[in-house]
């Protein structure tokens, strides 16, 4: 798939996911097969990016793709075109090489100030903010979206109709409504009537689960890619088995217990490196809990890693944990 002048290497996407997708899970995604990874979205209120969480959103941390890599995109939120514009201008100025504008986030905080996918009920402001954005910057810009306001009002191909005729280089639909929040199932035959009517690469979001649901997906809706969200957390090797399955029809083996070790300490080591190791031993703490859920014992070794507050411990607990399991006792 290319979005403008960058062909990604493959259609598996990582969502954006604000508290989850930091530089160090979008490089571990990256190097595991994920075409693209996008930043946990940037507020375009300018009052909050010398933040330090803001600055930690940035995707200066991650390789430019002069290095041979993905390209950096960075996911802007906001209700206001000009102030849009600007945090587009801003963070491209930063690094960004991508510009991936929010219009699918339901979540209250965003959608207060009329941003996120509240802005679908509004097609007029939608072709301000997209002309503004397009207009701003010299990267391409993409959006991602979801199917409309509520049921009653799923606006998905008209808004897609507006991105294209806009420049939007490639559209991600998550298949809810905003009312729908994360309710049922998501459906795709609402991405599949967007690619029917537009002509730039249509990305398929929501529910993604399993290489043979990709499959699925795509050969439903003739999306361009799938983008994976919560499937990759604490399970980042899902782009490799997905993209696998895509191009072969075979299955990829789970990772053996080393290979989690070696990727979840590394993991870890990020974290602390990005947050410090006060903050990244708590932030580290829901990945773990991730990472090792299906695991025989996890709930009582979850009890017992969440009390500690030190980095080198919580490495050596989780190294302790996956020590145990069966396959390495045999191993
Ligand atoms: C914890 C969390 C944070 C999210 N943050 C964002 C965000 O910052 N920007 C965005 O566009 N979507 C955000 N989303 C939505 C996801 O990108 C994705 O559209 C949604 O989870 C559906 O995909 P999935 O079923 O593969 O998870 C978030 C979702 C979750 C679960």
């Amino acid at each position: 798939m290319r979005i403008g002048p960058f062909t990604l290497e493959s259609p598996v996407l990582l969502a954006p996911m604000a508290g989850v997708t930091d530089a160090p899970f979008r490089q571990l995604c990256l190097r595991l097969g994920a075409g693209l990874a996008a930043s946990e979205m940037v507020s375009s209120n300018a009052d909050t990016w010398r933040t330090e969480k803001s600055k930690r959103r940035l995707v200066h941390l991650d390789p430019p793709v002069s290095d041979g890599r993905a390209p950096r995109v960075v996911q802007i939120a906001g209700g206001d075109p000009e102030s849009l514009a600007e945090a587009a201008r801003h963070n491209v100025g930063l690094g960004a090489e991508i510009i991936d504008i929010n219009m699918g986030c339901p979540c209250k905080k965003v959608c207060n100030k009329a941003a996120g996918s509240a802005l679908l009920r509004d097609e007029a402001l939608v072709a301000r903010i997209l002309d503004a954005v397009v207009a701003a910057v010299p990267v391409p810009v993409t959006l991602k979206i979801r199917t409309g306001w509520d049921r009653s009002a799923r606006n998905g191909v008209a808004v897609a109709r507006l991105a294209e005729s806009a420049g939007i280089q490639a559209l991600a639909v998550h298949g809810r409504t905003r009312a729908d929040m994360f309710e049922g199932e998501a459906e795709h035959d609402t991405v599949r009537d967007i690619k029917r009517a537009v002509g730039i690469p249509v990305i398929a979001n929501g529910d993604i689960d399993t290489p043979d649901k990709a499959a699925a997906v795509l050969a439903a809706t003739g999306a361009d890619a799938v983008m994976i969200g919560r499937a990759a957390q604490g399970n980042p090797w899902i782009f490799r088995e997905v993209a696998h399955f895509l191009a072969t029809g075979e299955h990829l083996e789970a990772p053996s217990h080393v290979e989690v070790e070696r990727v979840l300490c590394e993991h870890l080591e990020g974290l602390y490196a990005l947050y410090g190791a006060e903050v990244g031993v708590r932030v580290a703490r829901k990945h773990i809990g991730w990472y090792l859920e299906a695991r025989p014992g996890a709930r009582e070794f979850r009890a017992c890693v969440m009390q500690t507050t030190d980095a080198r411990e919580q490495l050596a607990l989780v190294r302790a944990f996956l020590a145990e399991m069966p396959e390495r006792q045999a191993a």
